[in-house]
């Protein structure tokens, strides 16, 4: 890794949970329900994750001029994550989810993206310095496709590595592809990807097999509790996750992929990165809300030296 920097761009949001017994089926209304708040988005709870874990983190993304911006950018400032490339969007909201979240922690989540879908190859360049100076660059897909192609061509033209947690499933170009490095889906967007359904070990051998073949150097696809599928050019075995209780599974999969890019900026093994990384996530599952979930460094430390 050239440098330990890591730079996450990507989404924002403010999350409206609502804990119930069950998640509604459409057309219907459940009582009972609690509510709070807390920030989330897919490149924020990253970032946040990234930052709690020790990595040094500049965050790219856009929220409106709105008080949920302003919130998130206070979070932001509180976890010590650099904020020289985040946009403020003067009327664009900022962006929002709604999350449901049942009694066995599983989740359902509508996003209203807002100023997110203002986030635009031009902020790239204008933070391409920041990106060509990283060692790792990590993305999702709640903002524009345009954006993350930029910012995957610039990272790969300076050497700096990508992650790509390819989440909310999207179909991915071969040209966007060949630009990553590390690509992080779960089982349902490896099918997505790859058209293989990922049921058990050898199915998730033969899609990563396909996305490798893309020119994507490492293929990880994590599998909840179970841990993670870890496939290179030449292995592959599953690393075993940590078994914890369950209160809300929303942005176990962000807590991977930041403490993921921090292991591999302190040149952790592949192996030793997926472990840290799946300590960081079920973690993070054991608390509600996205952000307020993240662990910070210590307690992954603690976890990650437990035997599974
Ligand atoms: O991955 C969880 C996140 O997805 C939530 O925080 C929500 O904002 C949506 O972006």
């Amino acid at each position: 890794m050239k440098s330990s920097k890591i730079v996450v761009v990507g989404s924002a949001n403010t999350d409206m949970i609502i804990q119930l017994e069950r998640i509604p089926r459409p057309g219907e209304t459940i009582l009972g329900g609690e509510f709070s708040m807390a920030a989330g988005g897919k490149g924020a709870n990253q970032a946040v994750a990234a930052a709690r874990a020790g990595g040094a983190v500049d965050f790219i993304a856009c929220v409106g001029e709105d008080m949920f911006g302003q919130q998130a950018v206070a979070g932001f400032e509180k976890d010590g994550i650099n904020m020289a490339h985040i946009i403020r969007h003067p009327t664009s909201p900022s962006g929002v989810a709604l999350i449901f979240v049942d009694q066995k922690g599983e989740n359902s989540i509508a996003v209203a993206s807002g100023a997110n879908g203002q986030l635009l190859p031009e902020h790239i360049n204008g933070a391409a310095e920041a990106i060509a100076s990283a060692g790792i660059l990590v993305m999702q897909l709640e903002i524009p496709m345009v954006t993350v192609h930029k910012a995957a061509a610039l990272a790969a033209d300076n050497n700096v590595k990508v992650i790509l947690n390819p989440a909310p499933a999207q179909m991915l170009s071969d040209e966007l592809l060949a630009n990553i490095s590390i690509l992080t889906p779960n089982e349902t967007e490896a099918e997505l990807l790859t058209g293989i359904a990922v049921n058990n070990e050898s199915d998730a051998a033969a899609a990563a097999k396909v996305l490798l073949g893309k020119g994507v150097e490492f293929v990880i696809i994590t599998l909840g509790e179970k841990g993670a599928f870890v496939a290179t050019s030449d292995s592959c075995e599953i690393i075993s996750g940590f078994t914890v209780e369950t209160v809300d599974s929303t942005a176990a999969g962000d807590t991977f992929n930041g403490a993921l890019a921090v292991a591999l900026g302190e040149n952790k093994s592949l192996k030793a990165a997926v472990r840290f990384a799946n300590a960081a996530a079920a973690l993070s599952v054991t608390k509600l809300g996205a952000q307020p979930s993240a662990p910070r460094r210590e307690e992954i430390d603690g976890l990650f030296g437990q035997e599974v």
